[in-house]
């Protein structure tokens, strides 16, 4: 939980830039038939241009947002200052959100603090709350987090962009009215609400009620509001440096500028996940060897799947299109997953995540020098160690003719986080130009919200619960009927 304006070095900033190592996904590396030439990258640079004069005209006319949020100061002043009466009066923080109002701050917690944060003394945690985040309505996994917590020394986040999700929704109702009933009035001082600045039934609620207020500004979606108040409260309250994420982000837009394919970063791996797609590889990979960057690869799950994921183009066409991606973890998943990446069907593409200072080295202490099998470890570190495996890895797929691409960050901190997250939501904008789609919509989520506001009863959605009734008639009387063991 490093403090520092450090980031404001030019010089440190430059040693931090994160970077791409893309040969592995060349036909020049990989064999001739397996990767992309460089004549078919070449060919999309036109391309390029032309998407990135959509993006930025979208940026300026402030239809895309997130792009913004690197440069949201007052905002920041605001969650800073909230973050610092949370971490003198409260001992928990409980975030209640799913999807896009969750992922990214579990994700910033999980790569900027240490681990089993929670189990920290409070001294180790820099005097900063204990964090748990409720994503999901599984009724045990619910009422668990409310069993360890002490109500009356804790403070609840709803996030919610629309304010209406009903696993969201339904949280804040349980708990609104457990502090009530345990704090009487007091209990507006135990809730805060993050959500559209206008809009949705949570921020009149807020508003009605006087809780606490946080905004996600209109034109951020719920995927790319990791730098809005969404995962920036949150991850000020346990004590990660906001501003250096922020400025992180913010170097990243710099280096997105360009309209140049081969010095855009965001848009290079963009078009290099794109070209693997056409040429048979749908499964793309993303394997951090860190533990820190697990969530990480979780919050691109959701990112790139749910906005590359469509029905129907920007031109109105059928095109049922989408990558899909995939989370692992290394070392852990070569046990796991990797036999399948190197021998199985040549359908994936794997971004590898490394990390070159872990801040720790775990020295393996000299022993058993007469076995073969175990004598030769001693005297190594375990940094040495998964540094090894992921360039085995990285080999075993290069030899196998497996397209894999490599990121690597100088240290894992704010600043590289800021970076790494923002060009993947760049990225993932610019993927929706190729694919031609519009990334920031999820008219396929929507339609199972509606299914399941229908089935509990919702006003205005009667509808939905009819076609409900009819398909569960269907299933048990119609021909249908005996699929079932
Ligand atoms: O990316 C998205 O828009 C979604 O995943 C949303 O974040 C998710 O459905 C939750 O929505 P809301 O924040 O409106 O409760």
């Amino acid at each position: 939980m490093k403090k520092s304006v450090v980031w404001k070095d030019k010089k440190w900033k430059t040693g931090m830039r994160i970077t791409l190592d893309y040969k592995n996904m060349m036909a020049d590396s990989i064999g001739k038939g397996y990767g992309i030439t460089l004549n078919e990258l070449e060919k999309m640079a036109a391309k390029a241009k032309r998407i990135d004069k959509v993006l930025k005209q979208g940026w300026k006319e402030r239809k895309i947002g997130f792009f913004d949020l690197p440069f949201q100061g007052e905002n920041v002043n605001n969650i800073k200052s909230f973050a610092k009466k949370v971490k003198t009066d409260y001992e928990a923080f409980v975030v209640l959100g799913i999807g896009g109002s969750a992922l990214g701050p579990i994700a910033l917690q999980t790569a900027l603090n240490p681990p089993h944060y929670n189990l920290l003394t409070k001294k180790e945690r820099n005097g900063c709350p204990r964090l748990f985040v409720a994503d999901n309505i599984d009724p045990a996994g619910f009422e668990g987090i409310l069993r360890v917590v002490d109500p009356e020394k804790t403070m609840f986040n709803v996030i919610s962009k629309s304010g209406g999700t009903a696993e969201t929704m339904s949280q804040f109702i349980i708990v609104r009215d457990m502090l009530k009933k345990r704090l009487g009035k007091n209990y507006k001082d135990h809730m805060v609400a993050t959500t559209d600045p206008e809009k949705g039934i949570l921020r009149k609620i807020a508003t009605d009620e006087g809780l606490e207020t946080f905004p996600i500004p209109a034109n951020v979606g719920g995927r790319f509001s990791v730098f809005s108040s969404v995962g920036l409260l949150p991850a000020a309250v346990v004590g990660i440096d906001i501003e250096e994420l922020l400025a992180g982000a913010a170097y990243m837009n710099e280096l997105c500028m360009t309209s140049d394919l081969f010095q855009n970063p965001a848009y290079l791996n963009a078009t290099l996940q794109f070209l693997a797609d056409k040429k048979g590889k749908p499964m793309s990979v993303m394997m951090p060897y860190a533990d820190s960057l697990k969530d990480i690869a979780d919050w691109y799950r959701q990112l790139w799947a749910e906005s590359l994921g469509k029905k129907v183009s920007l031109d109105g066409k059928i095109v049922h299109t989408g990558p899909t991606p995939i989370k692992a973890l290394g070392a852990t998943d070569q046990h796991s997953q990797l036999q399948l990446y190197i021998e199985g069907p040549f359908d994936k593409v794997v971004t590898l995540i490394g990390v070159k200072d872990f801040g720790a080295e775990a020295k393996i202490p000299k022993a058993y020098k007469e076995i073969g099998e175990l004598g030769y470890l001693g005297g190594h570190t375990l940094k040495e160690l998964i540094l090894a495996e992921m360039l085995a890895s990285e080999m075993a797929l290069t030899h196998n003719h497996r397209m894999n691409c490599t990121i690597t960050l100088p240290e894992v901190n704010a600043f590289t986080i800021g970076q790494l997250l923002q060009m993947l939501m760049i990225q993932t904008a610019f993927a929706g130009g190729l694919y031609n789609i519009d990334p920031f919509d999820q008219p396929g989520v929507e339609q199972g919200k509606q299914y399941a506001y229908g089935m509990m009863g919702r006003k205005g959605f009667e509808g939905k619960k009819k076609e409900v009734d009819e398909y569960i008639y269907i299933k048990k009387t119609g021909s249908l009927k005996g699929y079932a063991v």
